[in-house]
């Protein structure tokens, strides 16, 4: 028989609230299990008749069989005819067993992790907002997305395919959307893409890692645009790269740094990152001629250019420049695009276009990482795209959030003129805003955020904490595309409570 503490141990354990979802005989089973990983109840100790137990406890005897069988299965008890149960041999008292290591003051007591896993943790990963609260950058507006459209053509590709689609897709891709895909950019981007060089995936952050270490080892220099995308900055350092930071200019990045660099020795680096369509996070779009001289650069010194074309559908003035991509004849230059900003961010699928050698090393490499994409929103998006929906929809949003660039930079100017300037983006969802005042930006950004409005700092984009003579680096970027003009302006003036109370 148990003693009066192991069954009051039991009964406690049964009538947790937290075990409440699991049937009666589990928590009896994991009740006793628990008693003899403790050490509460020794080797070869008798365990109560299940009909006495049964009786104690005020449960069925099939319930207390049933625990007792599974007991038996996973090696806890022995059952012997005529003589009853008992704990088995093989059962050991697991020493703290479910108290997890904490410190005096009662945290967690740090795992021990590798040096890269501690950096990574450091680092803070790339936060994603998921409730959209104003002006949380580069998040679309989802609200007016046309969900019975994408509902009725996700039927029609479970009608198409039925149970097939439940299978594993190819890791590169399903075939109908890296053939939309090519259709798409080819024509929108000026890209030189076939469905063969496409490699479908989760994320521009998924290409970014994969560019990060199946192209350079750890060590290796990485040129990267200052100030940068920090989802970018942050997979190269977690890969271990030496990220060498590029100064830009209203022209984008400064490509002759590149060109100086590749005559000293040690200075050279074989791969550049570049956003050069719409720098992030200043909006600047990289010249031609200087486009011209990183293709230059890249054919004489076999380097590779990462070209991440992350929210060039949304261009108000007229049509985005086309791609380095397309005018690149040596294949050198890795294109990477997303339909987060295009259309949701929940869709998870993000591609990159390869040059043919980098076809098979980056796919492989995938699979690695989580074998393929989800087939079902792969065909989905294939059908959204060759319907003509995917461009409808992007006219339309271009529409909307042109008009909530407009009203920002209003309302920018009219509430905030005491404490920022807009540098007002010819395209893009965001908007950068400097400092005209010295306000501590960290500060500024953290009570933003208790006060429910997300702001992303400028200054933590840059590489080097002090600014260039003259150059104003302070400030924040102010999402506008997930607000319609009557949040903007509430969340606006809210901001300029803010400000106003930081410049007291
Ligand atoms: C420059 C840049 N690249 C990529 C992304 C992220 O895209 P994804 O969700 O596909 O990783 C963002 C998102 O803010 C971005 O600003």
């Amino acid at each position: 028989m148990f003693k009066h503490a192991q069954l009051e141990s039991v009964k406690a354990w049964i009538g947790d609230p937290a075990h409440g979802a699991w049937p009666l005989h589990a928590r009896l089973q994991r009740a006793i299990r628990q008693l003899i990983l403790d050490g509460t109840l020794d080797r070869g100790r008798p365990l109560p008749a299940s009909r006495a137990l049964a009786k104690s406890l005020g449960v069925s005897r099939d319930t207390v069989e049933s625990a007792y069988s599974q007991l038996h299965a996973e090696g806890f008890i022995e059952r012997r005819v005529g003589s009853g149960s008992f704990v088995s041999a093989q059962a050991q008292r697991l020493p703290g067993r479910g108290k997890p290591q904490r410190t005096a003051v009662g945290r967690l007591a740090a795992p021990s992790l590798s040096q890269r896993g501690h950096a990574m943790l450091q680092g803070g990963g790339v936060r994603d907002f998921l409730m959209p609260r104003p002006f949380a950058p580069g998040v679309p507006e989802t609200r007016s997305f046309p969900l019975p459209t994408w509902e009725r053509l996700q039927r029609q590709v479970l009608k198409e395919h039925g149970t097939l689609a439940l299978l594993h897709s190819p890791p590169q891709g399903m075939a109908p959307l890296r053939r939309a895909i090519a259709d798409y950019i080819n024509l929108e981007r000026g890209a030189r893409a076939t469905p063969e060089r496409v490699l479908v995936l989760t994320s521009s952050q998924q290409a970014l890692t994969l560019c990060a270490t199946v192209l350079l080892d750890a060590g290796e220099r990485i040129f990267i645009e200052d100030p940068v995308y920090h989802g970018a900055r942050k997979a190269f350092d977690a890969a271990g790269l030496a990220c060498v930071p590029v100064p830009l200019d209203a022209d984008g990045m400064q490509v002759d740094h590149l060109l100086a660099a590749a005559q000293v020795p040690g200075e050279a680096a074989r791969v550049v990152f570049l956003t050069p369509s719409h720098q992030f996070p200043s909006g600047a779009t990289l010249a031609l001629d200087r486009r011209l001289a990183v293709i230059e650069w890249a054919r004489q010194h076999q380097g590779w250019i990462i070209e991440d074309d992350y929210d060039s559908e949304f261009h108000y003035a007229g049509k985005p420049t086309a791609c380095v991509q397309g005018l690149d004849p040596h294949e050198r230059t890795i294109y990477i695009g997303t339909f987060t900003k295009s259309l949701f961010p929940g869709l998870r699928i993000g591609y990159m276009v390869l040059p043919e050698a980098l076809v098979a090393p980056m796919t492989v490499a995938r699979t690695l990482l989580d074998g393929h994409s989800a087939p079902i929103p792969q065909l989905t998006l294939a059908r959204f795209i060759e319907g003509g929906h995917f461009g409808a929809h992007v006219r339309t949003m271009r529409a909307v959030y042109a008009e909530r660039r407009d009203v920002l930079a209003r309302l920018v100017r009219q509430h905030l003129a005491d404490f920022v300037e807009p540098r007002v983006p010819t395209g893009g969802m965001q908007m950068p805003c400097v400092f005209i005042r010295d306000i501590p930006e960290h500060e500024a950004v953290e009570s933003a955020r208790r006060a429910g409005i997300d702001l992303l700092g400028l200054t933590a984009l840059h590489a080097s904490s002090r600014p260039a003579p003259g150059q104003a680096r302070a400030g924040f970027l102010m999402g506008f595309a997930a607000h319609a003009p009557h949040e903007l302006e509430v969340a606006v003036r809210k901001l300029a409570d803010v400000l106003r109370a930081l410049c007291r």
